[in-house]
């Protein structure tokens, strides 16, 4: 069967004062103008896949009832809701999913999703995932390539070892998390670099493996954590002082960037990571005028400004290329091209306190 493994333990400060480690983005409906959240469409858009099984869920314990509720408002029932006391990053995260898939020895295909991501076009990301499916039941580990529109240095990059083909997998040469733009700029110009979606597909046979041989101290301290669950109404919490002794180390840093089994498929499907405000706004749909507005919010003779209100009325009046987001405590007025500049805020009133 095809198990989706969904991580939904990160922050998402880029999208501050909306995401915070109390409620971070992957719970907020902030993709076009459904209402579902990022988590529920993460969910949603895996309708249809063949042999699909009931998700795993992994997130942090103080999120649980926001997770469980979610899936309970779309009906869906949780093969497991793991819980971490501490993010670890998602080497962790995916260590725990692929020993509890095979706690009962079965050996299923994971398909390993971010709860952050945009992707307009779902059946094409559906067929993406079945032409992996070979592969990954053959024992390899495939990654998912966004082909890059521009010189991103927000993702992570992925070199083919060979030009791309659309449905059939192709070995991949090297990862590279995040570069900065010259490098960016040059990956663009080989035409053989993809951006890492971070979604992977495999056997949980072959992962477990992989980070046996890699990141030993990934499974061990995953394995302790396990033993000593306990098991709390729906949610399977792991044993805090094991999981937290292990590595915090991300899965492409853990495994992708070292195994031989690593390979690649370019998924075109209008894909984004919800990263920062500007990055939403340029994601969302626009009215006529370059607007994107959320909530009670009335804009005049404004243009091209993300506008956004929870609870207060929000009046945007002959502005331009703002994001304006209201919340309970804080209102963020921001440039639309400085936007991303949140997160160092978000740092400096940690710091501060
Ligand atoms: N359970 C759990 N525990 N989940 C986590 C943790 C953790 O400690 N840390 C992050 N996650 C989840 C986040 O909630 C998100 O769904 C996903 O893992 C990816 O984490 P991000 O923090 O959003 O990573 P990123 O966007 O900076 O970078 C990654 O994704 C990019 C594409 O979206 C990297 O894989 C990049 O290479 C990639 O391009
Ligand atoms: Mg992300």
């Amino acid at each position: 069967s095809l198990v989706p493994v969904i991580l939904c333990g990160g922050t998402g400060t880029r999208l501050w004062p909306l995401s915070r480690a109390s409620y971070p983005k992957q719970y907020w409906p902030l993709a076009g103008t459904t209402e579902e959240t990022l988590l529920q469409q993460t969910h949603q858009r895996l309708q249809g896949l063949p042999d699909l099984a009931p998700p795993l869920l992994i997130c942090n314990e103080d999120h649980r009832f926001i997770v469980a509720e979610q899936m309970r408002q779309i009906g869906v029932e949780p093969a497991a809701i793991l819980l971490e006391p501490v993010g670890r990053n998602t080497a962790p995260a995916v260590a725990v999913a692929a020993l509890q898939a095979t706690a009962r020895g079965d050996d299923p295909l994971l398909l390993i999703l971010a709860a952050d991501h945009v992707i307009r076009r779902a059946a094409d990301f559906r067929a993406t995932v079945a032409a992996g499916m070979a592969a990954a039941t053959a024992g390899q580990l495939v990654s998912f390539g966004i082909v890059p529109t521009s010189a991103e240095t927000g993702y992570g990059y992925i070199e083919a070892a060979r030009p791309m083909a659309a449905t059939t997998p192709v070995p991949i040469a090297r990862f590279v998390e995040k570069p900065d733009k010259v490098t960016a700029e040059g990956f663009l110009a080989t035409g053989r670099f993809t951006w890492n979606s971070g979604m992977f597909l495999f056997r949980a046979s072959t992962i477990l493996a992989e980070l046996e041989r890699f990141a030993p101290e990934v499974v061990g301290a995953c394995r302790t954590a396990l033993e000593q669950d306990s098991a709390d109404l729906e949610f399977l919490r792991l044993e805090r002082e094991a999981f937290a002794n292990g590595p915090s180390i991300a899965i492409d840093v853990a495994v992708m960037e070292k195994t031989d089994r690593g390979v690649v498929l370019p998924l075109d499907a209008d894909w984004s990571d919800v990263g920062s405000w500007g990055a939403l706004w340029e994601t969302s749909e626009q009215d006529h005028e370059g607007n994107v507005l959320r909530g009670r919010v009335i804009s005049e003779g404004s243009r091209n400004c993300y506008l956004r209100s929870e609870h207060r009325l929000v009046v945007g009046l002959g502005v331009e290329d703002l994001v304006v987001v209201e919340t309970d405590d804080v209102v963020l007025v921001a440039h639309r091209d400085r936007a991303q500049e949140v997160k160092g805020i978000v740092g400096r009133l940690e710091r501060d306190g």
